[in-house]
């Protein structure tokens, strides 16, 4: 059997919708999905709080937050989103994750692509930086092939379930990046 079977023109996203939830919650309520992650496994009310926090996040005034649903063959398998943390600086932070069901597809990938296009081309941005647990090496390799630079390890900047965490720093620039599609 061929790895690599998906049809990448089947790889959509879309805003969040209320009943997303439940699609949410098939990922996210998986450990495996959550071993790098500071939330989770979720519970029902976790699932639809995150999809309303999103909702909610999208209406205010100089939105900053533009988290969407991806959806592969029009049915939701992930999140991918990008942060403008510093609108005078024109810095953004990307973040990805997917339904274990579609993993070693080079989906992440096609997201995160897809994020810094986003990033990029639509909101003008100059800095986009991504982190990423030192053991998740799914997502170090993602950033790394879609055109990132690593520029560190912060120490225990993220408080986790079993404790304080390092993360991985990587970034990319407007005038580094070359537009993949
Ligand atoms: C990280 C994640 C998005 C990867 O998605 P994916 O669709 O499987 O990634 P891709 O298929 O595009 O793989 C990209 C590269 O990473 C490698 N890779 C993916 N998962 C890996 C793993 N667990 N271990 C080692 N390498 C891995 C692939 O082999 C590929 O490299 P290659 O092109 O050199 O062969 C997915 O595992 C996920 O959603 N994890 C949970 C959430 C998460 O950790 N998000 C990132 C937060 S920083």
């Amino acid at each position: 059997m061929k790895r690599n079977t998906w049809d990448k023109s089947q790889l959509k996203w879309r805003e969040f919708k209320e009943e997303d939830w439940k699609s949410v919650h098939e990922y996210a309520s998986q450990p495996i999905v959550c071993t790098y992650q500071p939330w989770g496994p979720n519970t029902i009310d976790d699932s639809k709080a995150f999809v309303d926090q999103v909702i909610k996040d999208r209406e205010i005034d100089h939105r900053t937050r533009f988290a969407f649903a991806i959806l592969y063959k029009e049915k939701v398998i992930g999140t991918g989103e990008l942060n403008i943390d510093d609108a005078v600086n024109l810095a953004g932070v990307i973040s990805y994750i997917l339904h274990p069901g579609y993993w070693g597809k080079g989906l992440g990938t096609e997201v995160a692509n897809r994020l810094l296009q986003y990033g990029f081309k639509e909101m003008g941005l100059h800095r986009i930086c991504a982190t990423c647990d030192p053991g998740n090496t799914g997502s170090a390799r993602i950033l790394t092939k879609v055109g990132m630079k690593k520029e560190g390890r912060m120490r225990e900047n993220l408080y986790m379930k079993d404790g304080w965490r390092d993360s991985l720093l990587f970034s990319v620039l407007e005038h580094e990046w070359t537009d993949p599609f």
